[in-house]
Formats: structure tokens, C-alpha cells, sequence
């Protein structure tokens, strides 16, 4: 277990001793930098790094920001965003979900990332602990610390389905411990928390006086039958979601987060003085991700990212390639290097720098064996993952 105390702390093995030493680098930057570099030079790069769809955003939606220009819809919204967009998310919630949520109680943001942002000011006083998962999305952790909360990160493996264990969680709850904040599916690993597992958590943390929040970004891009949202076991559970992801809109930076009753005013608050509202066109140009015929185009490619997860896991396995778990939902998987190597971080350049293949280093996601695991995103074409399988098979030969 990390041993996180807020006014000191050691990050890579350096003591930091300020809120902003505790925020390490995302390293999946600096591999896409590089790999831009040598594109730059004209070498052609397979990009298996990258967390975001290779799709552009569905046309409906492209038609209906041109509208919205159009329209002039150039100015700040309301700080929780567009009603018609608040209530449109609302009737998602109870048509996917069957959970009724007041549009109040829904806000719009720019990102899931703002969204998080917004929830650590929400929920956490300077020393109050966050339990969550290691391997997890770094940036959540690093949005605690800057609002001088502690992570206390739970080392989870396949055993757990790289998801915490109640008792992992019973285990790990101090006299500080505010709050568990989940990811179903996960970044980098594709695991999801299911229904049973889900609801022994939130009876617990609901006994303990826990908030529970659960980042839903990749809902939608899962290949489980049954995903449930936290609201439909916890009421007055946070929810993180996205229109990043499954709706195919990262450049766009909108998101959403839901809210119980207790805590709109205070959100709302937050929204206003963080950032004024999210942006304008983007947001009535989601108005159309939710007609059947855009819906139609995320299921088709939710069955693209399916085959390419098929042809990647079988392909990655006959290179060798450790792959612990079954990739559920999201669009990686988190491989082990270990027979390989023991450094993930020069496995990842080396493999950049000699075949022009990007994939992440799993230190980017925690502190749990890290440096012997890689991601792999399965975020383009399939030939380029063809390509990429060749590549990779070039390079173990070496
Ligand atoms: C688990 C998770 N949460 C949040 C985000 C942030 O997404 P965005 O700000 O684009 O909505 C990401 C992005 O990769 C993610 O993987």
C-alpha cells in the first residue's frame, strides 16, 4: 500500500514534499511527442498509445455544430450547461439505465476531466484519503493531491479482476478514508466491476459513511452483457462520464457528472468559478449524439473495437505476450512484459525507436509492478494493428 501522508510523500523514489511535486508527468505524452518527432522526419508510426478513437466525430453530430454556429451559439451557457442537454442526459440515464435522474442533478462539463476536477474540490478536505485502484488513470490521482488529499492506492491484480476486493477496501479504510473512487471499465485495463461485487462495495461504503464515485467514461464500449451504472445501485453515488469516448468527441472536451440532490448548489458553485461553462458549440452539437441514427454509428464501432480487441489479444498471445485478464469494455489491454523486461519505460522507447511501434509504459498507471507491463490501445485501423503485430514480431526476433 502507498503510504501517501499529505505533507510528505514519495513519488519515484524522491521525496516531494509540495501539493504540486506529488503531480507526476503523464507519460503517454511524451511518447506521443516523440512519436510525432519521428513522423516529423518521415518515419511512419503505428500509434498504439493513444487513448482516443480513431473515428472522427459521428456526422450527425458534425452537421449539428454547423448549425449551432449558424445559430450563433457562440457565448458562455449556463454553468451546469444547456438544459435541453441536461434533459437529454436524463432520459439516457432512465432509457440505458432505467434510473430516473433529475436533470438538475446532471452538469455538464468540459471533459470527464473537469468533471473529476470539480468532484475532488466537491469531496475532499486537505487529508482526507481516497481509496482506489493502482493500476488506475493517473491523472485522478494526481487531481487529489492537488486539493491535499491523500491516495491510498490498492494494489490490485488478475486475481481481483484489477478491481478492489471489499475486503482489499475494508483493509485499506483508515480513520481518514472519505471516500472509494472506482473506474468501470478501467483504463488501462479494460476490467470491469461487476453488479455483485459493485453492490457489496457501496453497502459497505454507505455503512462506513463513504462517498462512492464511479468514472463511467467507457460505458458504451464494453463487451460484457450486464454494465451497471453505480446509480443503479447507489442513488446518491457520483457518477464521471464523457462524450470523449464512446460518443467519439475528445477533441470537443465535454463530459458530464451527476450529482446527488445534497450536492448540487455547491457543484453548481464550483462550475461557475472553475470554469464559466463548457463550450457552447460542442455542447449543442451533442444534442444529436442521441438519435438512433447516431446511435447506430457507436454500436458499429463498438463491434470495430470488439474485432480489433480479438485480433489483438489472439495475435499479442501468439507473440508470447502475457495478457492476465479479459478485456471487458475500454480499448486497451495491459500486457505483461515481465519474461521481456523489467523496465517498461525502455521497453516502450526502444520498441518507438526501432520500429516506430508507440505503446505506454504501465509506470504511467501506478506503482504496482508497473515497469512490467505495457498498454496497448487498440485505437486504429486494423491494418495498422497488422502492421503493428509485424512490427513487434520484428522486434522480439532482435
Ligand atoms: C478513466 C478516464 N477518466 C477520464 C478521462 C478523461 O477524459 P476526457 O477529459 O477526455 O473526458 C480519461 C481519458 O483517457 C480516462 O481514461
Amino acid at each position: 500500500m502507498a503510504d501517501t501522508a499529505p505533507t510528505k510523500t514519495v513519488v519515484d523514489g524522491q521525496l516531494k514534499t509540495s501539493r504540486l511535486d506529488r503531480v507526476n508527468p503523464f507519460r503517454v505524452m511524451t511518447v506521443m511527442h516523440r512519436a510525432a518527432e519521428l513522423e516529423a522526419e518521415g518515419r511512419r508510426i503505428i500509434h498504439m498509445e493513444v487513448g482516443e478513437p480513431d473515428f472522427i466525430t459521428a456526422q450527425p453530430i458534425r452537421n449539428a455544430a454547423k448549425a449551432a454556429l449558424d445559430a450563433g451559439h457562440t457565448q458562455y451557457t449556463a454553468a451546469p450547461g444547456i438544459s435541453r442537454l441536461r434533459a437529454e442526459l436524463a432520459r439516457y440515464y432512465s432509457k440505458r439505465y432505467g434510473v430516473e435522474v433529475t436533470p438538475e442533478r446532471v452538469l455538464i462539463t468540459p471533459g470527464a476531466s473537469a468533471g473529476l476536477m470539480l468532484l475532488a474540490h466537491l469531496l475532499i478536505e486537505p487529508g482526507d484519503e481516497i481509496l482506489l485502484a493502482d493500476p488506475a488513470y493517473p491523472c485522478v490521482r494526481n487531481f487529489i493531491h492537488l486539493v491535499s488529499g491523500v491516495p491510498r492506492l490498492i494494489p490490485v491484480t488478475v486475481a481481483e479482476n484489477y478491481q478492489p476486493t471489499l475486503p482489499q477496501l475494508q483493509g485499506a479504510a483508515g480513520t481518514s478514508a472519505k471516500g472509494v473512487w472506482l473506474a468501470s471499465p478501467s483504463n488501462p485495463t479494460g476490467t470491469v466491476l461487476n453488479r455483485h461485487r459493485l453492490t457489496e462495495i457501496c453497502q459497505w461504503a454507505s455503512a462506513e459513511g463513504l462517498h462512492v464515485l464511479v468514472d463511467e467514461i467507457y460505458h458504451g464500449l464494453h463487451y460484457v452483457d450486464d454494465l451497471p451504472s453505480v446509480l443503479e445501485i447507489q442513488s446518491d453515488a457520483f457518477v464521471v462520464n464523457s462524450f470523449s469516448k464512446y460518443f467519439g468527441m475528445t477533441g470537443w472536451r465535454l463530459g458530464w457528472i451527476v450529482v446527488p440532490d445534497t450536492h448540487i448548489e455547491k457543484a453548481n458553485i464550483l462550475a461557475q468559478n472553475l470554469y464559466i461553462s463548457a463550450p457552447s458549440i460542442a455542447q449543442h452539437a451533442a444534442l444529436a449524439a442521441f438519435t438512433d441514427e447516431s446511435m447506430a454509428i457507436f454500436e458499429e464501432r463498438r463491434l470495430a473495437f470488439r474485432e480489433r480487441r480479438d485480433y489483438l489479444c489472439q495475435e499479442l498471445s501468439k507473440l508470447g505476450f502475457r495478457l492476465p485478464n479479459q478485456v471487458e469494455g475500454a480499448f486497451y489491454i495491459y500486457a505483461d512484459i515481465s519474461h521481456l523486461s523489467d523496465d517498461a519505460e525502455a521497453f516502450c522507447r526502444t520498441l518507438l525507436e526501432e520500429q516506430g511501434v508507440a505503446i505506454t509504459p504501465g509506470t504511467d498507471f501506478g506503482e504496482n509492478n508497473s515497469e512490467r507491463f505495457v498498454r496497448i490501445a487498440f485505437t486504429t485501423s486494423m491494418e495498422d494493428l497488422q502492421e503493428g503485430i509485424a512490427r513487434l514480431k520484428a522486434a522480439l526476433k532482435s
